[in-house]
């Protein structure tokens, strides 16, 4: 898996050990009903949940059509016909849900009443409060809610945390991630037509991903801006910095709209001991994508740059990664790696940087939702 790229020398004794793939749950016989029948639950979640053996049993979706194309591409066994059906199942144990961002609150009321474990897409609400709501809605049902932040099992974003826990990296000084690449809204035609687009649809992701690597900011601040012409209303380019209280810097510098041929999606880590760098590759040709990239090199083995080849993808490879995380939990009665509640920490960063945008201020993320 791994090459260096000074000079030969036997090495493996120092190489780490990048166990990178999602830890699959003991019983693969989970029974999941899916809400919605959209792009992402097509090809995303359906490629990746067979990919890994997971049981779908069911779909809906407000449009049966739809529902009837999915489900005869991908063999899933029944077709309810609404949300209502779907819950009555018994053989439904998680919802998996990929409806709009402002609906997904009360498609997570029905399945809480109907006592079901709930996988929800990203973002998790277009309201803090809705969020909240839902997280609540859960804990007194007393059934599992996870968030669909896939890109924690994201291959390079993966191997960076690894390496990170492992102490290749020191204490961390410096973490960004930049994306300048050119986005074809029209696959999110109701996206385009929103008030917030890129943090809320697209950098979300890396807020997810940068806590996840380094944990919460003390302040964020963000400019947020579009490229001349653009029919939008909302950001399509965003420049965020956050500031912790060790010291740590993280900048996210994303642009949806360069004209020119030279797209690029990369990550940098720095710390006292080391520096990881690479590329996410699902960014080079969105969603067909590309494996990512990864580099690193470390006091350790002064000298030595160290490159790892990764071998699946964000999509649809990291969509197996929350599934069997809220499945692992089920089992063993502990909270899924994205949880609901995890996930609220997300959001106010996501709504903190709206609202420095707005401000023109550093915002602590705490002020959402006090
Ligand atoms: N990488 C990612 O994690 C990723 C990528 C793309 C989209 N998404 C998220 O997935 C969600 C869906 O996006 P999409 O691109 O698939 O949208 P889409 O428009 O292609 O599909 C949404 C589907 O949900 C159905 N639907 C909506 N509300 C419903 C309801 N209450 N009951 C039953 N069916 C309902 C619609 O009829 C539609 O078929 C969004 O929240 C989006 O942010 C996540």
């Amino acid at each position: 898996m791994f090459s260096q790229k000074v000079r030969p020398f036997a090495m493996t004794d120092i190489f780490p050990q990048l166990d990178y793939k999602p830890k699959l749950p003991q019983r693969m016989d989970h029974g999941i009903g899916i809400v919605g029948a959209g792009g992402i639950v097509n090809y995303a979640h359906l490629p990746a949940y067979q990919k890994a053996g997971f049981k779908v049993v069911g779909i809906t979706d407000r449009n049966r059509e739809q529902a009837e194309r999915t489900a005869q591409q991908y063999q899933v066994g029944k077709v309810y016909a609404s949300v209502e059906d779907l819950l009555r199942q018994p053989e439904v144990e998680i919802v998996d849900i990929a409806v709009y961002p402002a609906e997904q609150v009360n498609v997570v009321e029905q399945a809480t009443s109907a006592g079901k474990h709930m996988l929800c897409q990203k973002p998790f609400a277009d309201e803090y409060a809705k969020a909240v709501r839902s997280v609540e809605l859960a804990e007194r049902a007393q059934v599992k809610i996870a968030v669909n932040q896939q890109m924690r099992w994201d291959a390079g974003i993966r191997c960076a945390r690894l390496l990170i826990d492992d102490g290749w990296l020191g204490t961390p000084t410096y973490g960004a991630i930049q994306v300048h690449c050119r986005t074809d809204w029209s696959l999110w035609p109701w996206i385009y037509q929103g008030k917030q687009l890129e943090i809320m649809f697209h950098s979300i992701h890396y807020i997810d991903s940068l806590r996840y690597l380094l944990g919460d900011p003390a302040h964020v601040f963000t400019s947020g801006s579009r490229a001349p012409g653009e029919a939008t209303q909302a950001e399509t380019k965003t420049l965020s910095t956050w500031e912790y209280q060790s010291g740590l810097q993280v900048l996210i510098d994303v642009c949806h709209s360069t004209w020119q041929d030279d797209a690029y999606a990369i990550f940098r880590f720095e710390g006292t001991e080391g520096v990881i760098k690479g590329t996410i590759g699902l960014m080079y040709n969105y969603p067909a994508g590309r494996p990512d990239t990864l580099e690193f090199m470390s006091k350790r083995n002064p000298g030595f740059w160290f490159s790892a080849r990764l071998d699946s993808m964000w999509i649809p490879d990291a969509f197996v990664g929350p599934m069997a995380s809220l499945m692992r939990a089920i089992e063993s009665g502990s909270e899924p790696e994205t949880s609901g509640r995890d996930n609220l920490r997300t959001l106010q960063i996501v709504f903190a940087e709206y609202r420095s945008m707005v401000e023109k201020r550093a915002v602590r993320p705490e002020e959402i939702g006090a």
